[in-house]
């Protein structure tokens, strides 16, 4: 199934919440929360606090990327302030398969993204037990960026892959997506759909309502 995530990183802080209901109103099933340290990516955005005070606002699946170094430090907090999905870079991991089983004990679904420079090939051994992968269209840290096109034979190999070893894993997409490659994106095999400027950059209503209609659309899976 088709899902689309807006990525509150894009979002006015100051109105934070009533933003989050309006992407849900309109028909947001998940929330996309870019949680970065500084020190993975350049910036730093927002962090624990954010995501408590935001859970009792939306029963959307809070779908949690973490831009940071050794997750596996804040794992359990992630899921206890509210997290549904909780996504690491495999380029910040020195054991990736531990981390992944240690989302899964916390009760979480474990995804795994990776750079737009990181290769499909570190998925080899431990897709079957990965229930998302992301891929970065743009390098991480930034909002606003423009989509980088070999994203598009990345997203096919990876759903190929997939495909062959009979898995239903998801295909999450994460940067520069608008209302003008959306189509291609889900062509080329992804069904998890991040878009932070384009939804919240502008009516919050109409453009989720776009977003909305064609991820409906373009679902082969229902
Ligand atoms: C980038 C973040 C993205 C970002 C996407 O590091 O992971 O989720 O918010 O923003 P847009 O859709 O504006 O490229
Ligand atoms: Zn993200």
């Amino acid at each position: 199934m088709n899902h689309l995530a807006p990525s509150i990183l894009a979002a006015d802080f100051s109105k934070l919440g009533e933003q989050v209901l309006s992407v849900r109103k309109a028909g947001a099933d998940y929330l996309h929360i870019d949680v970065m340290d500084g020190m993975f990516v350049p910036s730093i955005s927002f962090g624990l606090p954010v995501i408590r005070s935001l859970r009792p606002v939306s029963d959307a699946v809070f779908d949690v990327h973490l831009m940071i170094e050794e997750p596996d430090r804040y794992l359990k907090e992630f899921k206890d302030a509210g997290a549904d999905i909780i996504t690491v870079h495999a380029e910040s991991c020195k054991h990736l398969e531990r981390t992944i089983s240690h989302i899964h004990e916390l009760g979480a679904k474990a995804g795994v993204a990776l750079n737009p420079a990181t290769p499909l090939s570190v998925l080899d051994y431990v897709l079957p037990e990965v229930d998302m992968v992301l891929i970065m269209s743009v390098n991480p840290g930034f909002g606003g960026q423009k989509f980088i096109d070999f994203s598009f034979d990345k997203i096919r190999e990876l759903r190929k892959k997939i495909n062959e070893l009979g898995l239903d894993t998801d295909i999450e997409v994460d940067g520069g997506i608008s209302l003008d490659n959306v189509s291609k994106v889900l062509e080329a095999g992804a069904n998890v759909i991040v878009a932070g400027t384009a939804v919240f950059g502008g009516d919050i209503s109409v453009n989720t309502s776009a977003f909305t209609e064609v991820l409906k659309r373009g679902d082969k899976r229902v």
